[in-house]
């Protein structure tokens, strides 16, 4: 009884913490870092565009050579690399994975800081919905 307690209680709170890194990341031109460039390149992702850019695309920049290749200045650019990203299959995107603990390798941002639990969750909500620019 105490463990189905603990796991509702656990479910409303992540719950809670994924709306919260949503309406975080929803508002527009006011969010820090993203003016109407940033909309440009990120469109209706812009708030996954804004983690991106703010904190990937000092890395992973549109010129060569890039790290790992990869470039996450636009959102064009990124779904160029659905093999990393698995639109709809978080469970297998390797983007996602590069974010945690659990992956071998350089943990992204490489060098920290790392994106919080609440970020990590915001980016597997929108990855799982299909990673759309809406
Ligand atoms: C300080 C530089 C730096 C930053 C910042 C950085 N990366 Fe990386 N990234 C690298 C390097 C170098 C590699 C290649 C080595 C590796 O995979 O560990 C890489 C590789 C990757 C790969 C694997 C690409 C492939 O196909 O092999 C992914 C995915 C990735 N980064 C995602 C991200 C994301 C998302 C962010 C922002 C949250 C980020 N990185 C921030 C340097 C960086």
């Amino acid at each position: 009884m105490q463990s189905i307690k603990t796991l509702l209680l656990s479910t409303i709170l992540g719950t809670s913490l994924v709306l919260a890194g949503c309406s975080d990341s929803g508002d527009g031109p006011t969010t820090p870092g993203g003016g109407s460039g940033l909309r440009a390149q990120w469109g209706g992702a812009n708030g996954i565009g804004t983690l991106f850019t703010q904190r990937c695309t000092p890395c992973h920049i549109s010129q060569t050579p890039r790290a790992g290749g990869l470039d996450l200045s636009s959102y064009t650019a990124l779904r160029t690399r659905d093999d990393d990203l698995s639109p709809g299959d978080a469970a297998n995107s390797y983007l996602l994975q590069k974010l945690g603990e659990a992956m071998g390798g350089s943990r992204m941002p490489q060098g920290g800081p790392y994106f919080t639990n609440a970020q990590i969750d915001t980016i597997r909500v929108w990855i799982q919905a299909g990673a759309l620019n809406n």
